[in-house]
């Protein structure tokens, strides 16, 4: 099923931290509008290359008028964020998919707090322009490098933000340090908690939350990047296709996406890391071993779905909703 494309220009392309820049995308045309979109929605974005990635969208959804994104620059970046610094400059047009929301603020959050990590601000950016907006109680913590690779720092210090973030930096001495402990300690029960950043610091706020009782329904979280599948210990296994009744054996060395596209059989993808669900298949038979991070604990429990970009079997078979 191929994904409705919008045209979009970008209008603005500016640096606003080390390595960072702002990319500033309006519609390409007079005849339609951007489609709304809520607090802590991405877009996939085609790059030059026919490279797809995911940004978020860190502006105040109430703007109507345009989408913006904040790209690091990567030096282990697999090409997106290359293409984004280096190939997109301002006047030229994009192809994007319209805003989706896999990160989104609960309406049952008697309080919001939000920990932004790095690049992992721009979600968490939209969501705090968002509660500020609306009188929503929230505080933000964001643990950067240092000042000079802190983006949208001068967004942040406007009067009806500022008094809600705290900025922590890894190289000022006699600053302070995010007192993760302590600060989870102090929440009220109703609170939510809001996770961006590098998988490491995620690990770090969600591992430390789960470890004081925080319950998964009041953890929210989007990764934006994970871990190369270990194949090294992987073991092969056949998918049937429930349609056709077609049966492939998945060697050891491919996912399951490679080897049912070379049986002439595409599932779409985008982050093939287990991030985005763009791959996101129904499972009728067996138990995938997921290694995404899209699903969540109850939704791999489940084993009626799986992402094959990267997830393969824990049984001998597995049966496709394809
Ligand atoms: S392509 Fe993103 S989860 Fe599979």
């Amino acid at each position: 099923m191929s994904i409705p494309k919008l045209t979009v220009r970008v209008a603005r392309k500016t640096l606003v931290a080390q390595g960072i820049c702002c990319v500033e995308l309006v519609s390409a045309s007079d005849a339609y509008a951007l489609p709304a979109f809520t607090a802590g929605s991405h877009i996939d974005v085609y790059l030059p290359g026919d490279i797809v990635r995911q940004y978020s969208l860190c502006n105040d959804p109430g703007e109507t008028d345009r989408y913006v994104l904040g790209v690091l620059n990567d030096p282990n970046s697999r090409g997106g964020s290359k293409a984004m610094h280096e190939a997109v400059t301002e006047g030229c047009t994009l192809e994007i998919s319209e805003p989706k929301n896999h990160f989104e603020l609960s309406p049952d959050a008697e309080q919001h707090v939000l920990f932004a990590g790095g690049i992992g601000i721009t979600p968490i950016l939209s969501m705090v322009q968002f509660l500020a907006r609306n009188g929503r109680p929230f505080k933000m913590h964001y643990c950067t490098r240092s000042k000079a690779t802190t983006a949208f720092a001068q967004r942040l210090s406007a009067p009806s933000l500022a008094t809600h973030v705290t900025h922590y930096f890894d190289d000022a001495i006699g600053t302070p340090k995010l007192e993760l402990e302590a600060e989870l300690k102090t929440l009220r029960l109703g609170a939510h908690i809001y996770v961006c950043g590098p998988k490491g610091f995620m690990d770090w706020v969600l591992g430390t939350a789960r470890s004081y009782g925080w319950p998964e329904s009041q953890l929210h979280y989007e990764f934006f990047a994970a871990d190369a599948p270990d194949l090294s210990d992987a073991d092969s296994f056949d998918v049937r296709i429930a349609s056709s009744g077609q049966v492939i054996t998945i060697a050891k060395d491919k996912t399951v996406v490679q080897a049912l596209a070379e049986c002439g059989i595409e599932i779409e993808t985008s982050c093939e890391q287990g991030i985005c669900g763009t791959c996101l298949t129904g499972v009728k038979e067996g138990r995938p071993d997921h290694k995404d991070l899209f699903l969540t604990q109850a939704e791999h429990d489940l084993n009626d779905q799986f992402t094959p970009c990267c997830s393969r079997s824990l049984s001998p078979l597995l049966v496709l909703d394809l």
